[in-house]
């Protein structure tokens, strides 16, 4: 998990959006530390970590940026997009709001983001396929629309995490 003596060959930027709750903060802990929290709290403000890995033969220091879904906790938005290259834009599978609310974040992240920036839109909580409310083929639809990838994940169980991390370094590079 990163060694911090390695020289760095390149740091990317790469912000999390997306309603409160839908798992944003639990998938960045499991990205850079492996860690899962069930009772964790909405966050407040604006937070990060990061994660140095190696991909094809560079290392990368992935600086991943993490705010509040909720409108009253959230800091300036400019400030937040600035110099990311990456953007994964979370909705919880079974919550239909929270995907309703993806062209929302959407806009805001076309409106304030760099035009080339990298976008991932994430389906998180597959372990919960009992209570699913957002088929995947919608998802599937609007992510090819949008011309964004699209993965499902469960930060519960580490599915697809790693996964949609690399996505997005790999295709900055
Ligand atoms: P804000 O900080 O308010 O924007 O919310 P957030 O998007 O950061 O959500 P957070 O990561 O705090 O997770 C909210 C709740 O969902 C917590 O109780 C988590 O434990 C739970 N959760 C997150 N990911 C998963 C998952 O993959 N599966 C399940 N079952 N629960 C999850
Ligand atoms: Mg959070």
């Amino acid at each position: 998990y990163g060694d911090a003596s390695q020289k760095v060959d390149y740091v990317f930027k790469v912000v999390l959006i997306g309603d409160s709750a839908v798992g944003k903060s639990q998938i960045l802990s499991r990205f850079a530390r492996n860690e899962f929290t069930l009772d964790s709290k909405a966050t407040i403000g604006v937070e990060f970590q990061t994660r140095t890995m190696v991909i094809q033969h560079k290392t990368v220091k992935a600086q991943i940026w993490d705010t509040a879904g909720q409108e009253r906790y959230r800091a300036v938005t400019s400030a937040y997009y600035r110099g990311a290259v990456g953007a994964m834009l979370v909705y919880d599978i079974t919550k239909r709001q929270t995907f309703d609310h993806i062209p929302r974040w959407l806009e805001e992240l076309r409106g304030h983001a760099d035009k080339n920036i990298v976008i991932i839109l994430i389906g998180n909580k597959s372990d919960l396929e009992d209570q699913r409310a957002v088929p995947t083929e919608d998802a599937k639809e609007f992510a090819q629309q949008e011309g964004l990838f699209f993965l499902e994940t469960s930060a519960l169980q580490a599915t697809n995490v790693e996964e949609a991390f690399l996505t997005v370094l790999t295709e900055i590079f």
